[in-house]
């Protein structure tokens, strides 16, 4: 997005209030910490305005809690987290946002961090309140945003608030997003090829619009697949299947012809009568009536694997198959190992993103390189649909 103002690295920070707006949103079981990847990423440049001596109020959400306290998704055990991470002064508010916490941040030292607890307890802040954003702004002398995953988002924290603060900036977080997801929309090496999985096709009926005029290929996996078999009238048993999702997939198929995108569907499968059991083979003529499609097979990771060698741009959002169960993740597995060789020796320009995938990612190949791996979902998407973000728009 052409216009954003970028936090100016030698900017004087020296003693400055800093508002910083992270993503601090992670998984948690038991109010453990399941993966610390998102706060990881937020942390060197934290650690920058540390060492460069300016106080920081930290805003962050937790989970959808719409207006309400709710101690599952306090932000607690991420303070905790951080603030061994941080190895600073920090401290952790859980009052109102009213002149308690001004002055609290008045009293701030140099160096020193405060985190307000999970901002959507707030309902004002997901109703993006005028007064509560100010209250909000007038907390610091400089506002950023480092979270573009909450871009999509037009709430107080990431929109109004700008309204409220002098000095406005998106982060270097942010920024490293907006470079990687351009490296295929905007300065793209032809030809792309876009992979996309996930379960509903409705949901992704636009990003795959855009995604056409952009790409040479789209390779449709996952669950999303069989709303395109049941289409064109092959068996899928009891796969999952979106209701009408007819006039969408024929929309996708004209739309197609009219961009000269292929779009390329499984041609077999890895089935099974539950998500529990045991992988059977089936081409794609061949499903059973009690059978669920739950992954790609193996002529169709061939096709695909020659796509991405022929390929110098790969955009991957949602796993190929029903990953938790390792019988199938075989689909999602092969991308990865190939998309990740590619970007090492090839130079392939690899973007990975949205939803599940980063977690699916992690869980079935850890330790592979890709271009980029977006922590975003909501707003990964968003962007590729060719919106404009309410909290980026802000920014400029
Ligand atoms: C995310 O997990 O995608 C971001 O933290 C945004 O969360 P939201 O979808 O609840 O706004
Ligand atoms: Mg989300």
């Amino acid at each position: 997005m052409l216009g954003i103002k970028y936090f100016p690295q030698k900017l004087n920070v020296d003693g400055k209030k800093i508002i910083v707006r992270v993503d601090l949103n992670v998984p948690l079981k038991d109010k453990k910490i399941q993966d610390p990847t998102r706060i990881l990423q937020v942390l060197p440049f934290l650690q920058d305005l540390i060492k460069r001596k300016s106080k920081i109020i930290l805003i962050s959400h937790l989970g959808r809690p719409k207006g309400v306290r709710n101690s599952n998704l306090s932000l607690l055990p991420i303070y905790k987290y951080l603030k061994e991470k941080l190895n600073t002064n920090m401290y952790f508010y859980t009052g109102e946002i009213n002149n308690e916490i001004k002055t609290k941040c008045s009293y701030l030292k140099e160096s020193e961090v405060l985190l307000i607890e999970n901002i959507r307890f707030f309902k004002e802040e997901i109703e993006n309140d005028e007064n509560f954003s100010k209250k909000l702004g007038e907390l610091g002398e400089i506002y950023i945003n480092d979270a573009f995953s909450c871009s999509h988002r037009k709430q107080s924290s990431i929109c109004n608030i700008t309204k409220f603060v002098k000095e406005i900036y998106a982060g270097p977080l942010l920024k490293k997003e907006i470079i990687a997801i351009n490296l295929v929309v905007k300065n793209k090496k032809d030809p792309v090829t876009c992979i996309i999985g996930g379960s509903k096709v409705s949901s992704k009926i636009n990003v795959i619009s855009n995604l056409m005029k952009i790409a040479s290929n789209i390779i449709i996996v996952g669950a999303m697949a069989n709303n395109f078999l049941a289409y064109k009238k092959y068996e899928i048993g009891k796969s999952l299947k979106e209701e009408n999702s007819e006039d969408v997939v024929e929309r996708i198929l004209r739309e197609a012809e009219v961009n000269k995108c292929k779009v390329l569907i499984p041609e077999d499968f890895l089935v099974s009568k539950s998500f529990e059991g045991e992988s059977i083979s089936r081409d794609i003529e061949s499903v059973k009536k009690d059978e669920i499609i739950l992954d790609i097979g193996p002529k169709t990771v061939k096709i695909i694997e020659e796509i991405i060698d022929n390929s110098n741009t790969v955009m991957w959002n949602g796993p190929a198959g029903y990953f938790e169960n390792k019988n199938f993740a075989l689909g999602t597995n092969a991308i990865a190992q190939k998309v990740s060789e590619n970007t090492k020796n090839k130079s392939l320009t690899s973007v990975l993103g949205g939803g599940d995938t980063v977690s699916a990612i992690n869980k079935c190949s850890p330790d592979l390189s890709f271009t980029h791996l977006s922590t975003a979902g909501g707003a990964f998407l968003e962007y590729l649909e060719g919106k404009d973000l309410p909290g980026l728009s802000v920014l400029k």
